[in-house]
C-alpha cells in the first residue's frame, strides 16, 4: 500500500479543507524525500497529535549551493510512498519545481540572527532558501501543526522565528532526532558514505555526548569544544566546519553553562557533509 500524491496548491488545500471541514486537526510533515526512519518517526508523532497527516516531497533547488549535491539528491518516490503509508501518512504533497517557482516569481524570506553561523556561516543562502520554502509550504497546507527533525537544529529555531514573526497560524513541533545503533544520526545523505566513512560517521555522536558529558560536569567549554575538535581532526575527519556550544533557542556562543545549552557539529568525510547536535544541561542545583 502507499499513499497518494498530489502536486498542485489547488488540490493540496482542497483535501485539507474537507478535513478541516469535517473537525479534523492536520499535521504537516515537511520532507526532501529519500524518506527514512527518521521521517517516519516525524509521521507517528503527528499521528499523536493530529487526525490527518500530510508529508510534503520538494528537493528545493532554493536551499541548494552551486556546488552542492543538489543533482544527486536521492529521489525514490514510489518508495517513499510506502515508507509514508507504512508511518501513516494520509497524503504526500509532491509539488514540481514550476507549482513552487512560477515564471516571475520574485519573493524569498531572510530570517536574521539565528541564520547567522553555523550552517548558515558555511551554507550561504541556505537558511533563506528554507524559509522561503518553508513558508510557502506552511501557507499552502494551512495545516495546525507541523513537525521537523532536531537533527537540523538551527533550521527548527529558523523555523520557529519565521512562524512567530510572520504569525503563521502554525504549531512547531521538534521530534528529537532517530539514530542507528551505534549512535549515526539518520540522513538521506548517508548513502554517499564508503564502507570506511561510515565506520568513523558514528564518531561525531559519540564526541558530542562525551562533550556534553565533561561540561555538565563543570569542565570549561572552550578547552572542551578543543579536545573535541582535535579528536575529529585526528580521527579522519576530512573538514570539522564547526563545533560550538550554542544557546538553545537564540543561538548564541556560549562561553559557560548558566542555562541549556546544545553543541553543534557540521564535519566532512570525503564530499559528504555530516551535522548533528546534543542538548547540554546544567546540573540541578543539590
Ligand atoms: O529538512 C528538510 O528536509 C528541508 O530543509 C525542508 C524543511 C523540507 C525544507 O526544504
Amino acid at each position: 500500500m502507499s499513499t497518494p500524491i498530489v502536486r498542485s496548491v489547488a488540490e493540496l488545500r482542497t483535501r485539507v479543507a474537507a478535513w478541516h471541514k469535517a473537525g479534523e486537526r492536520v499535521g504537516l510533515i515537511p520532507t526532501m524525500g529519500a524518506l527514512h526512519e527518521g521521517h517516519q518517526e516525524l509521521i507517528r508523532a503527528a499521528g499523536r497529535a493530529c487526525a490527518r497527516k500530510v508529508v510534503t516531497i520538494f528537493v528545493n533547488p532554493r536551499q541548494f549551493g552551486p556546488n552542492e549535491d543538489f543533482a544527486r539528491y536521492p529521489r525514490q518516490e514510489e518508495a517513499d510512498q510506502i515508507r509514508a503509508h507504512d508511518a501513516g501518512a494520509d497524503l504526500i504533497f509532491a509539488p514540481t519545481v514550476g507549482e513552487m517557482y512560477p515564471d516571475g516569481y520574485a519573493t524569498s524570506i531572510s530570517v536574521s540572527g539565528v541564520s547567522d553561523g553555523l550552517c548558515g556561516a558555511h551554507r550561504p543562502g541556505h537558511f533563506d532558501g528554507v524559509a522561503t520554502v518553508v513558508a510557502k509550504l506552511l501557507i499552502q497546507a494551512g495545516a495546525d501543526e507541523a513537525f521537523f527533525g532536531e537533527k537540523d537544529y538551527q533550521q527548527l529555531q529558523v523555523v520557529r522565528r519565521l512562524v512567530r514573526d510572520l504569525d503563521i497560524p502554525v504549531r512547531i513541533t521538534g521530534v528529537p532526532t532517530v539514530r542507528e545503533a551505534d549512535g549515526l544520526a539518520l540522513s538521506s545523505r548517508n548513502v554517499y558514505l564508503s564502507a570506511g566513512q561510515r565506520a568513523l560517521a558514528p564518531l561525531l555522536a559519540r564526541t558530542l555526548n562525551e562533550m556534553a558529558s565533561r561540561i555538565a560536569g563543570g569542565a570549561p567549554i572552550a578547552a572542551t569544544l578543543a579536545d573535541g575538535l582535535a579528536g575529529l581532526r585526528g580521527a579522519g575527519f576530512d573538514e570539522v566546519e564547526y563545533l560550538e556550544a550554542r544557546d538553545v533557542v537564540s543561538l548564541v556562543p556560549i562561553e559557560t553553562l548558566s542555562a541549556p545549552g546544545r553543541l553543534l557539529v557540521a564535519a566532512k568525510l570525503g564530499k559528504t557533509r555530516l551535522i548533528d547536535n546534543v542538548p547540554v544541561l546544567p546540573k540541578a542545583a543539590p
